[in-house]
């Protein structure tokens, strides 16, 4: 089926479903549609589920989401759903699957759960809600892989795009790294370099100064706490030489390893960066 004909059964069946619903009980911000076994194998492999993770699904009807991650991938998994029927038939799934010390179901508003203790976190809501969430999500520890059925999280790019029948994406949490930025490193001389980082989402663009230089940065990743982008040294002409910096962002501290040429003239050096001023508005 393509996707603008699912959108659109997908949005008919809202229209029929709630407001019977809303009647009976409480407001659905979202029917139950179950997602195919497939897309939640490919969503689960997308966001590199293991044994150490914690897979929440906000949503999570049936429980077949956080019950696969605990099936395939031993992960522990946590679900939260509004409707009380759903959450008991989950909890009746992972009893007889023998996993209910691993897997734990909630019936509760997915905007007031406590998403903390999720390393991962599975996603199939309609657009609208998607957006409500955008903040609280990016707001998540750095490194929190969020993996989406069908729905794009607002303006967020994702981190991969894939399709196994159906569009899933993958976000990685970004630290926080926009602002102003002070270095020390054990690179020859022991050059003065700052940054000026600005961040939209896991975008991050800025310049620098580079022993009191204009310095451009170059190919710039950010990827949940890991940060590499690289940078000329120029202080010496004849003998200029890129600077491939790698870090891990910490709070407002960057540690790291830069390595400074390639090949055999490369050699490999230790920054450590402090935020000396949050980014300007
Ligand atoms: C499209 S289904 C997805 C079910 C499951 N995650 C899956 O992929 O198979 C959406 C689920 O969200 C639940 N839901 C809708 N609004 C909710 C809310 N505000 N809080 C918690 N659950 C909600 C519905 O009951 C439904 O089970």
């Amino acid at each position: 089926m393509n996707k603008s004909l699912f959108l659109k059964l997908f949005l008919l069946s809202l229209l029929l479903v709630l407001p019977a619903r809303a009647q009976e009980k409480q407001y659905f911000d979202v029917p139950f549609v179950p997602t195919p076994h497939v897309v939640i194998e490919e969503m689960l492999r997308l966001a590199g589920v293991t044994d150490k993770d914690v897979v929440m699904d906000l949503g999570s009807g049936d429980g077949r989401l956080p019950i696969t991650a605990a099936l395939l991938y031993g992960a522990r998994g946590l679900g939260v759903d509004l409707d009380p029927e759903l959450v008991e038939q989950s909890r009746a799934w992972a009893e007889a699957a023998g996993l209910a010390d691993r897997v734990r179901f909630q019936q509760q508003d997915l905007f007031k759960a406590d998403l903390s203790e999720a390393t991962v976190i599975t996603l199939y809501l309609l657009p609208g809600i998607m957006g409500r969430l955008q903040q609280t999500l990016y707001n998540l520890k750095p490194g929190t892989r969020l993996v989406s059925h069908d729905f794009r999280l607002g303006d967020w790019q994702p981190d991969a795009v894939t399709q196994i029948r159906k569009n899933t994406f993958l976000w990685v949490v970004p630290a926080k790294v926009a602002g102003q930025w002070r270095f020390e490193s054990t690179l020859p001389g022991k050059p003065e370099m700052e940054l000026e980082l600005r961040q939209k989402f896991q975008e991050v663009d800025g310049y620098g100064k580079f022993s009191s230089r204009h310095a451009q940065m170059w190919e710039v990743k950010l990827r949940g706490d890991r940060i590499t982008f690289a940078m000329v040294d120029d202080r010496d002409r004849e003998n200029e030489a890129a600077m491939y910096f790698e870090g891990r962002v910490n709070g407002d501290v960057i540690e790291g390893q830069v390595r400074r040429g390639t090949g055999k003239s490369q050699t490999l050096h230790t920054w450590r960066a402090v935020r000396i001023a949050a980014a300007k508005p």
